[in-house]
C-alpha cells in the first residue's frame, strides 16, 4: 500500500471533486432578475416572490400553509411563540445540534430542558424523552438532525399522549420522508432554514410550515409585526417582530426548490454507495437504514469513529489524515449543547422570568450525546454530490489509514 499522503505519499482520495456550493442554477438566476426589475423588493410592496414560494413549499410538503422568514432561528422563535410559550414554561431541546434549536426557548421567554441523544441516529433519544417532561413542559422542538428524520410514530404517541405541542426543526431536512410524507409536517410546525450551507440554500431564509388555520393566522401576524398580511393602514394586532422573508431571497429560493429533489436523489444513490463501502469497515459507526425513511434530505452527514479498531489512533489524528487523503471531514460540534457558554445560568437568566426554575446546564451529563461528541466524524452534503468514483476513494482512504493507523502513532 502507498505511503499515506499525510507523510507525503499520493492522495487515496484524488478521484474525489467535491462540488462548490452553493449552486447558481438558471431559474434562480431568473427569479432573482424579475424580482430585481419589478421594483417590488419587500412583499409589503406588492412583490410576488415570497407569496409563489409560500405556495410552492406547502405544495411540495403536502401542508395547508407556509409562511416565509428571515432565517431559520426565527422560524423557531416564530413557532415557539404562536404556539403560545409562556414565560417561565419548559420547552424539551436536543442536546446536540446547533444552538438555534434550543436559544430560540429562552429568546421566547422559556426555559429549555435538555434531552439526550440516540448515538444511533443523532436525534433525540426517545428512550429518555418522557423523564424529562415535567408539569411545566409544554412543548417540544425535535431535530432531524442531519435530514435524518425522526422516529415520527414513536415521537408522535408521546407528544399526544403528554399533551405537549411538537416543534420539527427541520433545517436540515429539506426534502427527507417518513413513511411517504415529508418531515416537518408531523408536529404543530415545521420550521426549515435557508442558510447558505443548507441543501435549498438563498444566503440566509427560512419558512414554517403547518396544517393548522389558527397556529398560520397568529404566526402571519406574527412574523409581520402584528400587521395583517396584505392590509393597508398602520393596524397592529401583536406586540410582534418583523420577521419577513426579502423577496429577492425568496426568489433565489424558489429556483433552487427546482433542483432540490434531483439533487438529493444523486445524494441518496451515492450515501447508498458510500454506505455499502462504510458499514465493512471496522470502527467505522454509520446511521442506520430504515425502511420507514423513504426519501432522505441532506445537510451535514454523520458517522462514529472508534479509535481501538485503529490501533488507538485519535479521532483528530483519523481527521488529519484523512484531510491529507484528500476527504473533507471534520469533527462537528465541539460540545453538547448545555456545555456552551451561552447556556451559563447568568446567561439563560436574563430571557426568564426572576422565579423561573433554570437546571444546571455546565453540570449536566448526558452520556449519548457525549459519546457523540467525542467520536462524530462529519462531512458535508456537498461530498455527496462527487461522483461514484469520488465517493468509492473515501472508503479507499479510510481503509488506508486504518492499514497504517500504527505509523502515525510511532511519530
Ligand atoms: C438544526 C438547525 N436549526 C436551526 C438553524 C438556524 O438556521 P439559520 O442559520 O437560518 O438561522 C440551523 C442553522 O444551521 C440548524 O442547523
Amino acid at each position: 500500500m502507498e505511503e499515506l499522503a499525510i507523510n507525503g505519499g499520493p492522495r487515496a482520495a484524488e478521484p474525489l471533486e467535491v462540488p462548490e456550493w452553493p449552486q447558481l442554477n438558471d431559474a434562480s438566476k431568473r427569479y432573482v432578475e424579475e424580482s430585481l426589475e419589478s421594483g417590488d423588493w419587500c412583499r409589503n410592496s406588492g412583490g410576488e416572490f415570497c407569496d409563489r414560494l409560500e405556495e410552492e413549499f406547502a405544495v411540495y410538503h403536502d401542508a395547508a400553509h407556509a409562511i416565509a422568514v428571515a432565517n431559520g432561528t426565527v422560524a423557531i422563535e416564530l413557532a415557539l411563540r404562536a404556539c403560545g410559550v409562556q414565560p417561565g414554561d419548559e420547552v424539551i431541546v436536543p442536546s446536540y445540534s446547533f444552538i438555534a434549536s434550543a436559544s430560540a426557548v429562552p429568546a421566547v421567554g422559556g426555559v429549555p430542558r435538555f434531552v439526550d441523544i440516540d448515538v444511533e441516529t443523532y436525534n433525540i433519544d426517545l428512550d429518555h424523552l418522557e423523564e424529562v417532561i415535567t408539569d411545566r413542559t409544554v412543548g417540544i422542538v425535535g431535530v432531524h438532525f442531519g435530514g435524518y428524520p425522526m422516529d415520527m410514530d414513536r415521537l408522535t404517541d408521546i407528544v399526544e399522549d403528554n399533551d405537549l405541542f411538537l416543534i420539527e426543526d427541520a433545517a436540515h431536512a429539506q426534502g427527507s420522508e417518513w413513511r411517504g410524507e415529508k418531515v416537518g409536517t408531523f408536529g404543530d410546525f415545521g420550521t426549515f432554514s435557508f442558510q447558505e450551507s443548507k441543501s435549498l440554500p438563498s444566503g440566509e431564509g427560512g419558512i414554517v410550515v403547518t396544517d393548522d388555520d389558527v397556529l398560520a393566522d397568529r404566526a402571519r401576524l406574527m412574523h409581520n409585526i402584528g400587521r395583517r398580511q396584505g392590509a393597508t393602514g398602520y393596524y397592529h394586532y401583536h406586540l410582534a417582530s418583523n420577521r419577513r422573508l426579502s423577496e429577492l431571497q425568496a426568489a433565489l429560493a424558489l429556483g433552487q426548490l427546482e433542483k432540490l429533489d434531483a439533487e438529493n436523489e444523486a445524494r441518496e444513490r451515492n450515501e447508498r454507495v458510500l454506505l455499502d463501502e462504510l458499514e465493512s469497515i471496522d470502527g467505522i459507526h454509520t446511521k442506520p437504514r430504515d425502511n420507514r425513511v423513504t426519501a432522505r434530505g441532506y445537510c451535514v452527514e454523520n458517522f462514529r469513529y472508534d479509535a481501538e479498531a485503529f490501533d488507538g489512533l485519535s479521532r483528530e489524528q483519523f481527521i488529519q489524515a484523512l484531510n491529507a487523503e484528500g476527504v473533507p471531514v471534520g469533527e462537528g460540534y465541539e460540545m453538547p449543547l448545555y456545555r456552551q457558554p451561552a447556556f451559563y445560568r447568568n446567561e439563560v437568566a436574563r430571557f426568564l422570568p426572576a422565579d423561573a426554575e433554570i437546571p444546571d446546564y455546565p453540570n449536566l451529563h448526558l452520556p449519548g450525546v457525549e459519546e457523540i461528541c467525542r467520536t462524530n466524524v462529519a462531512y458535508s452534503h456537498r461530498m455527496l454530490l462527487a461522483d461514484e468514483a469520488g465517493i468509492r476513494s473515501v472508503a479507499d482512504a479510510i481503509r488506508k489509514v486504518q492499514a497504517k493507523a500504527s505509523e502515525l502513532l510511532s511519530d
